[in-house]
């Protein structure tokens, strides 16, 4: 299992490090007209913008829910659209990619907040930070585009060392019924990824791999780690009325 999952995250690294190079803005919000080589492609200010309404409409369910703001890890910051609500929410926040260049548009976009952040570069899912160091972990469109399962599986257990006691996480990865990019049938989500794991294999990166997992899944191996308290919110974002699943777990 190591070898397969190294495997296939380094093949999905990257793409994503290509992504994150040539174009940043459109890699994390891939929104109609939005490339850089449109017309109109994200500005900076734009992508803040997007940042702060969407993680505006998630906060309310995670406040709601119940969190300690002291230490939040982000899985996949990408180009820092939401890295930079984040640093407004709590005391500090460690971003990890695996995209180099993701991390210093990261830097750029973050603008005078970057103190309260730590950017980290990774290779595979491991969140480099000790034992119980964090009271948060957040996540959203990341886990959607791995290659495999294993990798959610093992960040969630990474998520769970890191965390002190009484931390929670909450996080976005697409259900069936949720979030308008995956609602294909399952036969055709399967034939475009397998698509995309020819395409990349031949060094063709112009698509991105979607997965959607049944919440009984996810919500059975959060249980399996030793999250409790879990839950799954199913709700729109203000900014393009598109229903995103996000999960919720507390660690005893
Ligand atoms: C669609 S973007 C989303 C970025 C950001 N979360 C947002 O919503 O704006 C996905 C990000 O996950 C990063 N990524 C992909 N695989 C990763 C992995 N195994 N560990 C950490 N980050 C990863 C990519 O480099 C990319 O920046």
């Amino acid at each position: 299992m190591g070898l397969a999952l190294a495997f296939a995250n380094v093949k999905s690294d990257r793409e994503w490090q290509h992504w994150g190079s040539t174009d940043p803005f459109w890699a994390v919000s891939s929104w109609e007209g939005k490339r850089r080589s449109d017309p109109t492609p994200w500005t900076a200010e734009e992508l803040r913008a997007l940042g702060e309404s969407d993680f505006g409409d998630v906060l309310g369910h995670w406040s709601h829910y119940g969190l300690r703001t002291e230490r939040c890890v982000e899985i996949g910051c990408g180009a820092g659209r939401m890295t930079y609500p984040l640093a407004a929410c709590f005391r500090s926040v460690v971003a990890l990619d695996v995209s180099r260049d993701q991390l210093m548009t990261a830097r750029h976009l973050v603008g005078e907040r970057i103190g309260r952040v730590l950017l980290c570069l990774v290779d595979r899912p491991v969140v480099p930070l000790g034992d119980g160091s964090c009271t948060a972990m957040f996540s959203t469109h990341v886990f959607q585009h791995f290659s495999n399962y294993d990798g959610i599986e093992r960040y969630l257990m990474e998520t769970f060392r890191v965390l002190a006691s009484g931390g929670t996480v909450c996080f976005h990865t697409p259900v069936p019924g949720a979030h308008k990019s995956v609602e294909r049938p399952a036969p055709w989500m399967a034939i475009r990824n397998l698509k995309v794991s020819v395409q990349r294999a031949i060094g063709l990166y112009s698509v991105m791999e979607f997965h959607r997992y049944q919440p009984s899944r996810i919500l059975g191996t959060l249980e399996r780690i030793g999250f409790r308290d879990r839950e799954l919110r199913i709700f729109a974002m203000s900014s393009n009325g598109d229903l995103h699943s996000f999960f919720f777990a507390r660690k005893p």
